[in-house]
């Protein structure tokens, strides 16, 4: 015989009082968990105990609460699983007779309702009372559509008030972890509003369109040709009826106004169906699919909008060898934020083909969505944007979340700077540490109200309505971003805008402000525009980022026996850097079918293992390989001699502090780098392994964590990268090229 060892009872006794599918599930659950010493059934009839009794559901069942009361002592849970109208009998059934110490709870859909009944029973809401709801159900009902497993990982809401005790409380909520659920509080109105619109007012319309399609005479065979949307849409309109009535009769007036709501929506669109207006009913529709994938992924715990940190992602790269073949990474993600940004600003339709469908670029999409700018797709990298004009933005329902890019919010700072609305901009949790006084400060001193968080990092508070000004701005530092914020808050500008940038930065918003019409003048570092133009809508085609594309860059640079070609690749004098960089240290790279799409310089992208010297890194090349350093201190490690970057702090203010990032990995790997205030310096191995194997920790960083994946083509040993799960802001298939290139690489 194999002994078990029995689990601690959180609770005593528990007593379910209606044995369905809520009170018979949570029975079965915490029997299975061994969470309780015995279950005591009570139900109205008898064939329903003896059905309970016979499944396994509880130990014993009674017909009557009286029975079963004496017996009851401290420590005893009774969950109260009725129709919520039936809840206040109940309640009276208990009044003086309930054994001192004794929990009860309910799993009623209303909460104000079973207030409501506690208060007309006991004069108040008694303290041993714990009003709760399980957020899980069928639409089976009745007690042999009971399971042990309906409440694993689903949600419990309790709502105690004032008066409850938290030892009572306490018990309630370990009784629900028992069963694997995640347990939450919230206040009883708050509840009563959030059901009412999310489920209850489904419900209230499954029922009546069933109740609609089979009253409707002259379509007596309708359910004949019904399929999957018929299926899909009103499963839950098989659900008990008596417990839906008592629902509704208990949370009338929250029903009422989420009915209204929906009868104005529905209204509605029943006008733009009835006027053939076709922007207006992509707009409902876009919204609700962009709303519906993304509760799809919250479901799956992957929403693009919650916190990166949220979701655990590590790689684990084994020593590979080499890379090769054509491979086209995802779309440029600077340009992929100025297209949605520009194309909702024009007046008429952008067309974007290759647009990068990586998480920040979507928050910045969504974002549009939310002043609402009608967006289709993305499917497949196209994008169409219906433009609302420099002026037709409308005010977001809350704050607009950009995710982990500094790109987006301060671009973003810039073009709503000069809106009508009040706006705030917020980020995950690197973007929050980042500094916001490089684009408020300016955007100060052209009018706007601007407000950051503490030492002028995110949120940015954007009070709308200021009245700008064009200013002649000397950036202090090589930032294409400060440069662009500034260009596009000279849009809403009166007069003058020009911004001088101390060394070339990237300079797509220049182009492709060209590209919509806007006149930008340019000489030398100086770009100017003048406010009060329009942008007209147009086609986009973003070609592969250079920045992702250096990854393979290196990758084929360093692993003896590589050949590679990237195909499509932007490779604007403004961004490449890195090109010009592993040439003087000896890479073979070659540039082919060179032409010009859109306004930008394209190229295939050849890449041939050759070996690599150690160099000084030209300062000037600095902002033009600005996000590519992670990858190039990868190939400076392989190189013989050393390397030396000087002038690059501002890698110390990027998604990590880059320089401390990849010295400390690097270190752990076993290479021989030196961090300075401004650079690095690393001596590189030449011929043979580079890097040792070991767990290094991209800090969430989606350009560290995708160079040490590099590394692991010249390693001994296997490498752990820890905190991967942002790589998907910017190349979401970046395992699965890797992997078909060459690279050993497994996520976990
Ligand atoms: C970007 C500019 C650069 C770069 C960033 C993208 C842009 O930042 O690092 O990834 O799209 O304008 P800075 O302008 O702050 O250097």
């Amino acid at each position: 015989m194999v002994e078990t060892t029995e689990a601690q009872p959180s609770i005593g006794r528990l007593v379910v009082i209606g044995i369905g599918l809520i009170g018979g599930s949570l029975a079965l659950a915490l029997r299975a968990a061994g969470a309780c010493r015995e279950v005591i059934g009570v139900a109205r009839r008898q064939k329903t105990c003896e059905q309970a009794v016979a499944l396994g559901i509880v130990d014993r069942a009674v017909t009557g609460l009286g029975e079963v009361l004496p017996e009851l002592e401290s420590g005893d849970v009774i969950f109260v699983a009725v129709p919520t109208l039936a809840v206040e009998q109940v309640f009276a059934d208990l009044r003086d007779k309930l054994p001192a110490g004794v929990t009860v709870t309910d799993g009623a859909s209303v909460k104000g309702s079973v207030i409501a009944a506690a208060e007309k029973v006991w004069g108040r809401v008694p303290e041993f009372l714990v009003p709760g709801h399980p957020i899980a159900g069928s639409e089976k009902s009745g007690v042999t559509a009971a399971r042990d497993d309906l409440y694993i990982a689903h949600r419990i809401i309790v709502t105690p008030v004032e008066d409850t005790d938290a030892g009572h409380l306490q018990r309630v909520v370990q009784m629900w972890q028992a069963t694997g659920a995640e347990v939450l509080n919230m206040p009883v109105r708050e509840h009563d509003e959030v059901l009412a619109a999310t489920s209850h007012l489904p419900h209230v319309i499954a029922f009546g369109l069933v109740d609609t399609l089979a009253h409707d005479a002259e379509n007596e065979n309708i359910f004949r040709y019904a399929a999957g949307g018929f299926r899909d849409f009103t499963r839950i309109a098989s659900s008990d009826p008596v417990m839906w009535r008592d629902i509704m009769l208990a949370n009338r007036d929250a029903i009422l106004k989420s009915i209204d709501l929906y009868s104005a929506n529905l209204d509605s669109l029943r006008a733009a169906i009835a006027t053939g207006d076709s922007d207006r009913l992509m707009g409902v529709f876009t919204r609700a699919k962009a709303a519906r994938d993304h509760f799809t992924k919250m479901l799956a715990k992957k929403a693009y909008t919650e916190p990166m940190q949220a979701q655990e992602v590590t790689f684990i790269a084994q020593p590979g060898e080499s890379v090769s073949g054509e491979l086209r990474v995802p779309g440029d993600k600077s340009m992929s934020h100025r297209s949605i940004m520009l194309g909702s600003l024009a007046e008429g339709v952008t067309e974007i083909e290759g647009f990068l469908q990586g998480e920040d670029a979507l928050a910045t999409l969504q974002a549009f969505r939310d002043m609402g700018v009608v967006i289709e797709g993305p499917v497949d990298g196209r994008v169409t944007v219906h433009g609302v004009g420099l002026h037709g933005l409308q005010a977001p329902p809350g704050p607009l979340y950009v995710g982990n890019s500094g790109t987006a919010m301060r671009l973003f700072a810039g073009l709503l700077a000069g809106q009508a609305f009040d706006v705030t901009l917020t980020g995950d949790e690197s973007l929050s540490k980042r500094p916001m006084n490089r684009v408020a400060d300016p955007l100060r001193e052209m009018g706007a109200e601007i407000e950051t968080g503490p030492e002028g990092r995110p949120p940015l508070m954007i009070k709308g309505g200021a009245r700008l000004h064009g200013i002649d701005y000397k950036l202090p530092m090589a930032s294409a971003q400060v440069k662009s914020c500034v260009l596009l808050a000279g849009l809403y500008a009166d007069g003058e805008t020009s911004s001088t940038e101390p060394a070339p930065t990237r300079d797509h918003t220049e182009r492709m402000l060209t590209g919509f019409g806007y006149e930008v003048q340019r000489d030398g570092a100086r770009a100017t525009l003048c406010g009060g133009g329009r942008l007209a809508g147009g086609r986009i085609d973003v070609p592969a980022d250079i920045s992702s594309a250096t990854f393979f860059m290196v990758a084929a640079a360093i692993a003896p026996g590589s050949d590679l070609l990237l195909e499509h690749v932007g490779v604007n004098p403004t961004r490449d850097g890195a090109i010009n960089i592993l040439r003087l240290m000896g890479a073979d790279i070659e540039l082919l079918n060179r032409r010009e799409v859109g306004g930008e310089p394209v190229a295939d992208i050849r890449v041939r293992h050759a070996p690599l010297k150690g160099i000084r890194i030209p300062e000037e090349q600095v902002p033009l390989a600005i996000d590519e350093f992670p990858a190039l201190f990868v190939a400076a490690a392989c190189a013989e001699g050393e390397t030396v970057l000087t002038g690059a702090e501002e890698l110390r203010v990027k998604e990590s502090d880059r320089i401390r990032a990849m010295a400390d990995g690097l270190e752990v790997l076993g290479v021989d780098a030196e961090p300075t205030p401004d650079g690095i310096v690393i001596r590189g191995a030449g011929e043979g392994p580079a890097f040792g194997g070991g767990t290094v920790d991209s800090l969430g960083d989606h350009r560290i964590a995708m160079a040490f994946a590099v590394a692991s083509l010249r390693a001994r040993d296997t490498i752990r990268i820890l905190h991967c799960a942002n790589v998907a802001t910017s190349f979401p298939n970046f395992a699965e090229l890797a992997n078909r290139a060459g690279l050993k690489l497994q996520e976990v």
